[in-house]
């Protein structure tokens, strides 16, 4: 499936040759500083593996588990922190608002050997969860970002886990936090940080800010990560040129193109290689991604079938198949039927780039930001306010 354009479009794509070197993080060696960008729903095993078989050797982070049903021992958290024997790196992302819980849930995360590497969710901009202070509503509270930290760190460090923190620019922009956030971050110990350059208000809409990006580059000795809006090779490189990042975090633009990430590594290889396949080959990958997910569900195939329904729109997007074919996807129940409907595809259809590589998924501004009451006063919280945000952990009935 691989495209080998011309002379012309190789010296377009190039530009000025962009190098980003080996990153450590403590104990671990990550040959090529790109990242799968944690996404709930999205970055389980089947997906991440998909992802690496394209990509360099990056790391690979999967979606976020809460560490409150971590803690509760719920069955659907643990099923979230397996990973394929092919990841080397095992990246388990966690999210929390209470530090007791978090340093919980880490300790067990770490005793039963379950991670290689922690990120923590500080980016989350979903109203049911900045509305009690978690997510990108958390760093607002310095001493509330600073002790979660602390004690994920604390727990790690001993056992040779490197702990990164994911964070967005701030809750608006009369209210950013990411520079001490940053710096908490950097004194606490956590090897590296991805920034995801747009505030809460502005949740997945307009173009994430990469001059935040640079800045943080600027203002800190650990490791950046930037993330926001990189749809193509071409955006990656061109992300590490303006601002100097360590590294790139990818989200959106591999939804249903988990290839992006050989373009990238073709692309940092110097090469205009890219990768465009055509709906045949599209069809193999989706039929592929299903039944790593049927493993995913323990062999409940119509979980997996409907949960390859988002995918398969991801994966669709740009060609011209035409509305029954999509209803007929999204009404599959087993692998046969799924089977069924890419054998009905036109396979030969070539790749639609240009179309296929704009902005995809969430790309909506936010209706409201939610906070907790008299959030805002104050960069630290009263007792009064941790206990009432202890008590009522939003994501405790998600998973
Ligand atoms: C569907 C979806 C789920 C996400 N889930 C998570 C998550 O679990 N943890 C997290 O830190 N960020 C999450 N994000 C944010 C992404 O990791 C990333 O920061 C964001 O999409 C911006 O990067 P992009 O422009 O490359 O998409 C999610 C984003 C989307 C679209």
């Amino acid at each position: 499936m691989v495209t080998v354009t011309s002379a012309d479009e190789a010296s377009q794509r190039s530009g000025e040759p962009v190098k980003v070197k080996p990153l450590d993080l403590g104990p671990i060696r990550i040959p090529t500083p790109v990242m799968l960008s944690p996404m709930a729903g999205v970055t389980n095993w089947p997906f991440r593996l998909l992802c690496r078989e394209f990509g360099p050797d990056g790391l690979y982070v999967a979606e976020m588990v809460t560490a409150r049903a971590l803690v509760a021992r719920n069955p659907k958290a643990f099923r979230l922190c397996r990973f394929a024997p092919e990841e080397k790196v095992r990246s388990l992302q966690l999210y929390g608002v209470d530090p007791q819980i978090m340093e919980q849930a880490t300790r067990m995360v770490v005793e039963q050997g379950w991670a290689d590497h922690i990120d923590m969710n500080f980016g989350c901009p979903v109203p049911k969860v900045t509305r009690h202070g978690g997510g990108s509503a958390l760093p607002w509270k310095t001493d509330l970002f600073q002790d979660l930290v602390h004690r994920v760190v604390s727990v790690c460090e001993p056992a040779g886990i490197p702990v990164t923190a994911k964070i967005r620019v701030g809750i608006d922009q009369d209210h950013l936090t990411y520079m001490e956030a940053g710096h908490i971050a950097q004194e606490e110990g956590c090897a590296a940080v991805t920034l995801h350059a747009r505030t809460t208000a502005e949740y997945y809409g307009g173009h994430s800010d990469w001059d935040r990006i640079s800045q943080l580059v600027q203002a800190l000795s650990i490791p950046v990560f930037g993330n926001g809006d990189i749809w193509t090779a071409e955006d990656a490189m061109e992300m590490v040129r303006q601002t100097g990042c360590a590294g790139v975090a990818i989200g959106r633009g591999c939804q249903g193109r988990p290839w992006i990430f050989a373009d990238i590594r073709h692309a940092l290889q110097g090469s205009a290689v890219r990768e465009e396949p055509d709906l045949g080959h599209v069809g193999r990958i989706i039929a592929r991604h299903a039944r790593l997910l049927v493993d995913f569900y323990d062999g409940d195939e119509m979980m997996a079938v409907h949960d390859m329904r988002k995918h398969v729109a991801w994966y669709l997007k740009g060609f011209a198949v035409g509305g029954a074919t999509r209803r007929a996807f999204m009404s599959c129940e087993t692998l046969d039927q799924l089977d069924g409907c890419i054998a009905g595809l036109d396979q030969e259809m070539p790749y639609p780039a240009g179309v296929a590589d704009k902005p995809r998924g969430r790309v909506r501004y936010a209706k409201k930001v939610r906070l907790p009451y008299g959030w805002l006063d104050s960069r630290t919280t009263t007792s009064e306010e941790r206990h009432a945000l202890f008590g009522n952990d939003p994501m405790d009935a998600e998973y």
